[in-house]
């Protein structure tokens, strides 16, 4: 299943969550965290329930962001949505890999309670929310089957550290933000799951969003968080590796068949060796017919 667009849907409102079927995300993250008013938040975990109920059969995958862990909202989440048999958690404010066997052992017991087939449900978490969170990142290892990748976040970290602003005067990140992203892409490879990137807020500036994202994807990043459904379609597109980058991959990978118990051979003058025929090999593996 393709996993490159995962676009946000507020858990209380029927609108977006009709609009976000056609708007061709991967996976819709249907939220009942920051975008629901703490008052609504019983009303959002009815009709994600039975938002997830209602489509069994799914073009996107569905997956919900829940309240943190040490929120005390968090279990009670959990309990309204399992039945409705989300593919996966959205878990917010982590600390690290702990916080995932955590996680793993509550769904394991509500997937039985449920009838939910053990392990289905899949985790990704916000790794990248409060400070100790950076001091985690590389703890996702072997935590848990259902880690399906690792994302960011700058918002929260900005907040936790008390900063006036998280970008500076050109409107680059700041040094804490980046290496916030870094460190999520290297955790995320480390534990052998997808790195995705985290929101483009300004979503009105089209050209910003796929400038960004390209950046991503070059940087190692297999996928974006959306906000809104314009994102969607430049997320897709940035995120899909082009004809000319598949041929390139293609010819790579072939000039490597073609030259059995070869480890480094040239092509069109450049020197290639395993680490190009890695990447080839991920790139035709990234491809929509592949995936
Ligand atoms: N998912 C599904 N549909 C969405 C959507 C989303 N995230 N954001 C907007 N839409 C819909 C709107 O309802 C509207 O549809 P309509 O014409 O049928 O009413 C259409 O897309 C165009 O929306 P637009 O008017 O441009 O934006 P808006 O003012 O309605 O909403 C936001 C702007 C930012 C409030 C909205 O995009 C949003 O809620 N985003 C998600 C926020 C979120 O989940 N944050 C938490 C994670 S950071
Ligand atoms: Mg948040």
């Amino acid at each position: 299943m393709p996993f490159r667009s995962l676009l946000f849907v507020p858990g209380d409102s029927e609108r977006k969550q009709a609009k976000a079927e056609s708007v061709g995300a991967d996976v819709l993250i249907l939220d009942l965290e920051d975008s629901v008013d703490i008052s609504r938040l019983p009303i959002a975990r009815d009709m994600v329930r039975d938002y997830l109920t209602a489509h069994t059969a799914r073009r996107a995958q569905l997956w919900v962001r829940i309240n943190p862990l040490d929120s005390g909202l968090a279990l009670d989440d959990l309990a309204a949505v399992v039945r409705g048999k989300p593919d996966g958690i959205l878990l917010p404010k982590v600390a690290g890999g702990a916080d995932i066997a955590l996680l793993d052992n509550y769904l394991s017991a509500l997937e039985a309670r449920d009838g939910v087939a053990a392990g289905t449900i899949g985790i990704l978490p916000v790794a990248t929310e409060t400070a100790q969170a950076l001091f985690g990142l590389g703890t996702y290892f072997a935590k848990s089957e259902r880690l399906r990748g690792l994302t960011w976040g700058a918002e929260d970290l900005a907040a936790a550290v008390g900063a006036i602003s998280n970008r500076l005067d050109d409107g680059e990140y700041d040094f804490t933000y980046k290496l916030a992203r870094s460190l999520c892409l290297l955790g995320a490879h480390a534990a052998g799951v997808a790195p995705i990137d985290t929101i483009w807020g300004n979503f009105r500036d089209a050209e910003g969003l796929m400038r960004d994202a390209k950046l991503a994807r070059r940087a190692g990043f297999t996928g974006k968080i959306a906000i809104h459904p314009d994102q969607v379609g430049p997320i897709n597109e940035a995120f899909t590796p082009t004809d000319a980058e598949l041929a390139r991959a293609q010819r790579i990978v072939q000039a490597f068949a073609d030259s059995p118990g070869v480890g480094t051979l040239q092509l069109d003058g450049e020197m290639l060796d395993r680490p190009h025929l890695k990447q080839a090999q991920r790139t035709l593996a990234s491809a929509p017919a592949a995936a």
